[in-house]
């Protein structure tokens, strides 16, 4: 099947970057990532990606005098690989209004926690600290509000309070999020999504399985 061109972007382990790559080597998954983009030059996840074939990119926001220019830098390189979508995965920048205005509703990012509830940093700690019994992780597309854009899917984890460590329901999230993000992607490239303002809409008859 032909494979469409996704962009990676990153600023850490890679571990969600990882899970699409290990997708993408199956020749029925619709992706082929094109590129893997850190913002961060010791990111464990630009050796990750080189070492599998994959063309990488440190693009270092220091570098930039602000977000908007970077973010331009970062969409040139992207470009230049023919990318059809954007996959956030773990990319820790908070992007300038310009960046989901030029690629609207061909972002996705994957968030770890289920949104609405506990949106920016740390967010395992905010469900841990919060008490909460379920948790688990969201695949959306990115718009100008951070963590806002419609919900692609989502997927849950129980919390033993009182019982569980931090550390353990960070495992019990991780272990969820590149499946969620890879499906996401994969219903993205099949055009089985369509996006309203604040939704998304499985085509009838298409649903995941
Ligand atoms: C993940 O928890 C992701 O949800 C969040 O940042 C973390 C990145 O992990 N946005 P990795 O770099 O993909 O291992």
């Amino acid at each position: 099947m032909a494979k469409l061109k996704v962009g990676v972007l990153i600023s850490g382990r890679g571990s969600n970057m990882a899970s699409l790559v290990r997708a993408a080597w199956d020749e029925d998954y619709p992706a082929e990532i094109a590129c893997v983009i850190s913002n961060v030059a010791s990111a464990p996840g630009v050796k990750i990606a080189r070492d599998a074939g994959i063309a990488t990119a440190v693009i270092s926001h220091g570098d930039y005098p602000d977000r908007e220019t970077f973010d331009r830098a970062v969409s040139a390189e992207l470009e230049k690989h023919h990318v059809r979508l954007v996959a956030l995965a773990g990319f820790m920048r908070i992007q300038s209004p310009w960046f989901p205005a030029h690629w609207k509703d061909r972002i996705i990012n994957i968030h770890p926690s289920l949104l609405p509830y506990h949106p920016g940093a740390n967010a395992y700690k905010q469900a841990f600290e919060a008490g909460v019994r379920v948790s688990g992780c969201t695949a959306h597309f990115v718009t100008e509000q951070l963590d806002q854009g419609p919900v692609i899917l989502q997927d849950v984890f129980h919390i033993r309070v009182g019982e569980d460590t931090l550390d353990e329901v960070k495992e019990r999230g991780k272990a969820l999020e590149g499946k969620v993000l890879s499906q996401a992607v994969q219903l993205f490239l099949n055009e089985q999504l369509v996006v309203t303002d604040t939704k998304v809409l499985f085509r009838p008859g298409r649903l995941p399985a």
